[in-house]
């Protein structure tokens, strides 16, 4: 979705916000622009498309300052173009503004603004805030935006500049996430980290409601009520270096092999060798009181719940549901005191996830954040956060975020077994030395990409395929055909092996392409009989499956072998083959892989 960059210190501006703005590509956009102001006047440049769009007409008319805001924008209200892309200015053109989220009362705002004589050049939600902060400014820009931002409902993150005060930059946020990099002379604001990264490793992490002033020696933050708040900076843990591709040619490659190391990550000073599982500081007395657990996430959040409910109903043996967050926030869930939600999102910023954690905690529930995102509003609102340590992942299509989601949940799962007495101490023992094994495990697995890259290049011409699996198998196979979708844009469905039978194989023809994920000895007879099933359709099968399974599977077309047996953690290695094939069916399409059309990073909008 949309990203922000602004600046105020010494150096050209103009140059730091396209750097920045470059950083947060990932995010997802459709047009850019930024304001400068050159010493006179601010000067505004806006292209359609790419960021080189930008640089181009940057290139038609140069303009220099040591104060900006930059931004790349996610179409939601009027075209992508550049009369609707960011910054957009006030009547008078003396202040601009770039904003991430949705002015719900935009149109009462544009009416009441034009009925006063305002003009609007734009289709967006977004330009009536310029022009309210013109309507209030008497002097005093930070009083302005106070006061035009008290008109507003709905979601931003605004940064704001003004020519009658250019050693001020202005940065107020309200459900849409915004930190403050400090630097020395010099300071920034963000989207998010990474815009940043390359200049401060300090932030300031704004929340709901408050107000910065910002010069280039000062940051002064104001909470709600207008009073001054005292907090410190924090620093970020990850380098640039992790936001860069390091060799790759995707981000989505990179981090895809990244993944043995952000397990190992996520799983240091948590499990150790013969210890009980810590998790971090989660208060082992509450668990008594738990009757039930939600688990509420979005996309690949979400197929994380789908295998956490299993690993936690199997090992902790509490009734526990997964619910779209989009669908959990209308859907009336029955939460009380003794209900825990657990939240899941990679970016910590989903709007629906958020609104999720917010239903949850006014009904009285506990809420367990499991994030990749310091500083994140899910983080911020959530009783506890449980961070994994995928370092920041850039592809739109999520890959490490969503293996170490799936550590975090089997982590909680093994928590609350050893603390309720739920399960065998060797059953527990089994996974845990498993989880353990798991860093060394995923490398083997990596080692399939040859073969897969194969694979992928008889298969990139097909318009449709289906997965299957059943039980975890299942779990993983719909987080599967969501990651061929996403950056391939090849339809896919999934279904659950025995559903087969009662609809979808009427869809099966000479040559479908059908991916069967096996890793469950128990019930690989079963999942065996789905893939004849499909052959003697004719349909082209693709199995994964492990050493225990394998030798299940003689009817397939094709058979990719994990090493091992599999256990209740297959799904962490078994996304691997997944990834990696619908990878490089995108690379044979030649399609945008790190930046899929449509798609934002952090989808911060309802
Ligand atoms: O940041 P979140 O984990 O909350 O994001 C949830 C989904 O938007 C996300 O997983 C999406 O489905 C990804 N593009 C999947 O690759």
């Amino acid at each position: 979705m949309c990203g922000i960059v602004g600046y105020i210190g010494n150096k050209n501006a103009t140059e730091i916000l396209t750097q920045g703005l470059k950083r947060l590509e990932y995010r997802g956009y459709d047009s850019a622009g930024v304001a400068v102001f050159d010493g006179k006047e601010i000067q505004t440049v806006k292209a359609k498309g790419r960021l080189k769009n930008l640089k181009d007409e940057l290139l038609k008319t140069p303009v220099t300052g040591n104060l900006g805001i930059g931004h790349t924008r996610w179409a939601t209200h009027g075209a992508p173009c550049a009369k609707n892309s960011h910054p957009h200015t006030s009547q008078d053109g003396k202040i601009a503004v770039v904003h991430n989220g949705i002015i719900e009362n935009y149109e009462q705002l544009r009416a009441m603004l034009e009925n006063k004589g305002y003009t609007f050049k734009s289709e967006t939600d977004t330009e009536v805030i310029p022009h309210l902060v013109e309507l209030y400014y008497d002097g005093d820009i930070f009083c302005a935006v106070k006061k035009a931002v008290s008109h507003l409902s709905g979601s931003y993150a605004l940064g704001i500049i003004c020519e009658n005060e250019p050693d001020k930059l202005v940065a107020v946020r309200k459900e849409s996430p915004l930190i403050i990099g400090v630097g020395d002379g010099e300071n920034f604001i963000a989207s998010d980290i990474p815009a940043i990264l390359s200049e401060t490793e300090n932030v300031y992490f704004l929340n709901d409601g408050e107000i910065a002033v910002i010069t280039k020696d000062t940051v002064d933050i104001f909470g709600k009520d207008g009073e001054p708040v005292i907090k410190k900076p924090e620093k970020v843990t990850f380098s640039e270096n992790a936001a860069q591709k390091d060799g790759y040619e995707h981000f989505m490659l990179k981090e895809i092999y990244e993944q043995p190391r952000a397990v190992a990550d996520t799983l240091r000073g948590r499990l150790a060798d013969g210890m009980p599982v810590k998790f971090d500081d989660f208060d082992s007395k509450l668990i008594s009181k738990f009757r039930k657990i939600y688990i509420v996430a979005c996309g690949t959040a979400y197929h994380a719940g789908l295998v956490g409910k299993m690993a936690i109903e199997k090992l902790a043996k509490l009734p526990t549901d997964v619910e779209l967050a989009s669908e959990f926030r209308y859907n009336e869930p029955l939460i009380d005191s003794e209900t825990m939600v657990i939240a899941i999102s990679q970016s910590g910023e989903t709007a629906d996830t958020l609104a999720g954690v917010r239903l949850a905690k006014s009904s009285g529930a506990y809420v367990l954040a499991i994030t990749n995102v310091l500083g994140s509003s899910i983080s911020r609102e959530a009783d506890m956060t449980f961070y994994t340590y995928a370092g920041p992942e850039i592809s739109v299509a999520s890959t490490k975020a969503y293996t170490t989601q799936l550590v975090a949940l089997y982590l909680f799962a093994l928590f609350l077994a050893e603390n309720k007495n739920s399960a065998l101490p060797t059953e527990i023992d089994i996974v845990k030395k498993e989880l353990l094994k798991l860093p060394v495990s995923l490398k083997k697995v990596l080692e399939l990409e040859g073969e897969i890259k194969r694979i992928s290049k008889k298969i990139y011409k097909e318009t449709d395929m289906y997965y299957l699996g059943r039980g975890l198998d299942y779990a993983v196979a719909m987080e599967g055909s969501l990651k061929l979708k996403e950056i391939s844009y090849i339809h896919s469905e999934t279904y659950a092996g025995g559903e087969l039978k009662h609809g979808p194989i009427a869809l099966i023809e000479k040559d479908t392409v059908v991916i069967a994920i096996s890793t469950n000895k128990e019930i690989c007879a079963k999942m065996d009989s789905n893939i004849k099933e499909v052959t003697t359709r004719g349909a082209y099968t693709i199995a994964i499956v492990n050493e225990a399974t394998a030798p299940q599977h003689t009817a397939c077309s094709h058979m990719v072998v994990m090493p091992g047996e599999g256990s209740v953690l297959s799904p962490v290695t078994s996304a691997i083959p997944l990834q990696l094939l619908a990878y490089h069916v995108a690379y044979q399409k030649g399609e945008a892989i790190d930046k899929p059309r449509n798609l934002a990073k952090s989808v911060t909008v309802e």
